[in-house]
């Protein structure tokens, strides 16, 4: 077989490169090593900046976002026992939107259907080959019979645990990482939110965020300690210590109920530089992870396949491989104003190990500080809506 782009992983980095590849008439294939109901049963984030809401109407897979989704307008942060909320349109004209992410996979994966476009799932042992050559190749297997892709590129998205950036030489590759010391205990219940936008909190025991689905449908999350087991967290267990963590008018409106789905997430921020190997390209998380406070991950796969996608409609339309040859440091300047800003989120919001009382009395300062100035504020606004791609 042979295509212009060959894709690794069917996540929404791939999905929506996929799509807008096409949409440029750009030939391409997506290769995920899962089944499609393996990767709609992932529960992941769920908040788009408008910037991947427009990616998504420009390839005709937004309208049920547009449907169903919830648009915020602020968010509220919470500590020292009261809420102050941060508006966030005022500012930026921008919103943000409440969409899941198994949604917009789904979504994605309906308009690739749609537009009869090939994707192979449950391929196994996909292996990229010789994208430090003009000649680059994917081999796979599928029912015990190998078989090789011939193409122009190789799009690397499948993930922080995905087998492109594995692919790519130590030599050829720095990484930076920074492990938090805590996870992500998080639960989906069949419950109305306990607020109409999101309440970020910062408690003496720890942080926790109130989110939504939907307006019947809710997620929770509460920090707690790397090595907690999920056996550990029954359901009861869970919606005490939340509430320990909420402020009063939040305890007394929490709808508790049976959990639907219940993880822990370790949290970690990792940036692979460069994002090109010749030609092969990676995007997405199989590039860079952030620690899901800010909530950018899905929004920095959205960023790259922008940047990605219009390099290679230059390549082909106009012979040009200045976009291509830009991608990386492109991606890159976008990629680590967004790991800066989780990482920041994620200090000011977590109670750490080694922070001590001068710890507890910064983090509360930038608090009051944010809440109390407008230039503050905005900083966080601009981020957290998205900067322009
Ligand atoms: N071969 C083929 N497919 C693979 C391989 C492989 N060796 N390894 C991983 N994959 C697939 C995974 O099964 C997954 O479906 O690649 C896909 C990667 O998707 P994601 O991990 O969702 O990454 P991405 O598409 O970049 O989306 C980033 O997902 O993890 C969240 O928080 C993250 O919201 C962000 C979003
Ligand atoms: C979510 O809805 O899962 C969510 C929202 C905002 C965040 C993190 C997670 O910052």
């Amino acid at each position: 077989m042979r295509t212009k782009v060959a894709i690794i992983g069917a996540g929404p980095a791939g999905l929506l490169l996929g799509q807008l590849l096409h949409g440029y008439g750009i030939d391409n294939v997506i290769l995920e090593r899962q089944t499609g109901d393996y990767v709609l049963s992932r529960i992941r984030a769920g908040l788009l900046e408008e910037g991947t809401v427009a990616l998504l109407d420009k390839v005709g897979a937004g309208a049920r976002a547009h449907r169903e989704g919830l648009v915020h307008h602020g968010l509220e942060l919470a500590f020292g026992g009261s809420r102050h909320r941060i508006d966030l349109h005022g500012p930026t004209g921008k919103s943000v939107m409440i969409y899941g992410q198994t949604e917009v996979t789904l979504d994605l994966m309906n308009a690739r259907k749609a537009a009869g476009l090939h994707s192979i799932y449950r391929a196994g042992d996909v292996t990229p080959h010789d994208f430090d050559t003009d000649h680059p190749r994917v081999t796979y297997v599928k029912d015990g019979v190998t078989h090789e892709i011939a193409c122009d590129f190789i799009a690397g998205c499948d993930g922080f645990h995905g087998v492109s950036r594995a692919s790519i030489k130590p030599e050829a590759i720095k990484t930076y990482e920074r492990v938090y010391p805590f996870g992500w205990l998080g639960i989906l219940s069949e419950t109305p939110p306990v607020s109409p936008e999101l309440i970020y909190v910062n408690h003496e025991r720890g942080f926790a965020l109130c989110t939504m689905r939907s307006m019947r449908r809710s997620r929770y999350y509460v920090q707690c300690p790397l090595d907690d087991d999920i056996e550990q967290w029954p359901d009861k267990r869970f919606w005490d210590e939340l509430k320990s963590r909420l402020d009063e008018r939040a305890r007394d409106s929490l709808v508790t109920g049976p959990s639907i789905e219940k993880s822990i997430a370790p949290l970690r921020s990792f940036v692979a530089e460069p994002m090109r190997f010749g030609r092969m390209f990676l995007a997405g998380d199989a590039s860079h992870i952030v620690p899901p406070t800010g909530a950018k991950g899905l929004n920095l796969a959205a960023s790259d396949v922008h940047y990605l996608s219009s390099g290679l409609r230059e390549y082909y339309d106009e012979k040009s491989s200045a976009g291509i040859d830009a991608y990386s440091a492109k991606a890159l300047a976008r990629v680590w104003k967004a790991v800066r800003f989780s990482w920041w989120m994620t200090s000011m919001l977590h109670k750490f190990p080694d922070q001590g009382e001068f710890g507890q009395r910064i983090q509360e300062a930038e608090l009051d500080y944010l809440v109390s100035s407008k230039a503050a504020s905005t900083s966080l606004v601009e981020n957290y809506v998205g900067l322009p791609f």
